[in-house]
């Protein structure tokens, strides 16, 4: 059976830890929801995985369209999270809007946009017309050129601060979710704490309500650089399909991340 926001939320209230992974075709989906994935993470990170780019800057909502349908194609349980792409969201909350309605065309439950105050806005039109929103911060990927790098966020009480604010006026928005992404472990659990709503962390420690990892990262197959954060599952793994059951397992069980994998 589909699951869906409403069992995302009962988990988070039980305590039961959330697994996500990327995720950008048929095949990888029917495989990652059959080893136990919850979330399928339609990441812009394709950007970087699939095309070979530096960064997620170019991709574009057509590619975020064919690469959600690809995922929905072969997926019959998990619930899909699609990425909306720089620039398709930033201008104003009715083409956030529009581009949103075509990403949940495609078979997306939910999207995920990036940014903090500046994007309350934009998540509350989202919300009020019947749009799912996770939103992302910490580490925004799509910023890196304003953030001066792929580096670790809130780690002075100005941003630390600041993030709990961000986290707090998200909520009240109407966002469903938030993801944190590169940020002390120790914020992250204030910051879960602090929120009724579900939090999945990449890069923020073992507190958060659920965890993801881009899939080519936990595989092992990124030829780039590999953040503190990412650990690969395929080293003693017999199959693909067994190292992804071993990341659910570890993130069900609280053994993944451990302070290895956390700032
Ligand atoms: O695009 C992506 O894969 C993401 C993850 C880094 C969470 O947003």
């Amino acid at each position: 059976m589909m699951l869906t926001l409403n069992d995302l939320l009962k988990m988070r209230e039980e305590g039961m830890p959330i697994a996500a992974l990327t995720c950008y075709d048929a095949s990888f989906a029917a495989l990652l929801e059959g080893a136990g994935v919850d979330i399928l993470l339609v990441g812009d990170s394709l950007g970087m995985v699939i095309q070979g780019k530096g960064t997620t800057l170019s991709v574009s909502m057509e590619e975020m369209v064919y690469h959600t349908r690809c995922v929905a194609e072969g997926a019959s349980r998990a619930f899909i999270m699609a990425d909306m792409p720089f620039g398709s969201y930033q201008e104003n909350p009715e083409k956030a809007f529009s581009n949103a309605a075509q990403l949940l065309a495609a078979g997306a439950h939910m999207v995920k946009i990036e940014g903090g105050l500046p994007m309350v806005e934009t998540v509350r039109f989202l919300a009020d017309r019947g749009v799912p929103v996770c939103a992302h911060i910490g580490l925004t990927p799509q910023s890196v050129h304003r953030l001066g790098g792929y580096r670790v966020q809130g780690k002075t009480e100005v941003e630390a601060s600041r993030l709990l604010n961000d986290a707090a006026a998200l909520e009240a928005a109407g966002a469903s979710f938030l993801l944190m992404e590169a940020i002390p472990g120790e914020l992250a659990g204030e910051i879960t704490e602090s929120l009724s709503i579900p939090t999945i962390g990449i890069g923020a420690g073992r507190a958060c309500s659920g965890q993801v990892l881009v899939l080519h990262d936990m595989l092992g197959i990124y030829p780039g650089k590999q953040a503190k954060f990412v650990k690969n599952f395929m080293i003693g793994a017999g199959s693909i399909q067994d190292a992804v059951r071993h990341y659910v397992d570890e993130v069900k069980s609280g053994d993944f991340p451990g302070i290895e994998h956390t700032f």
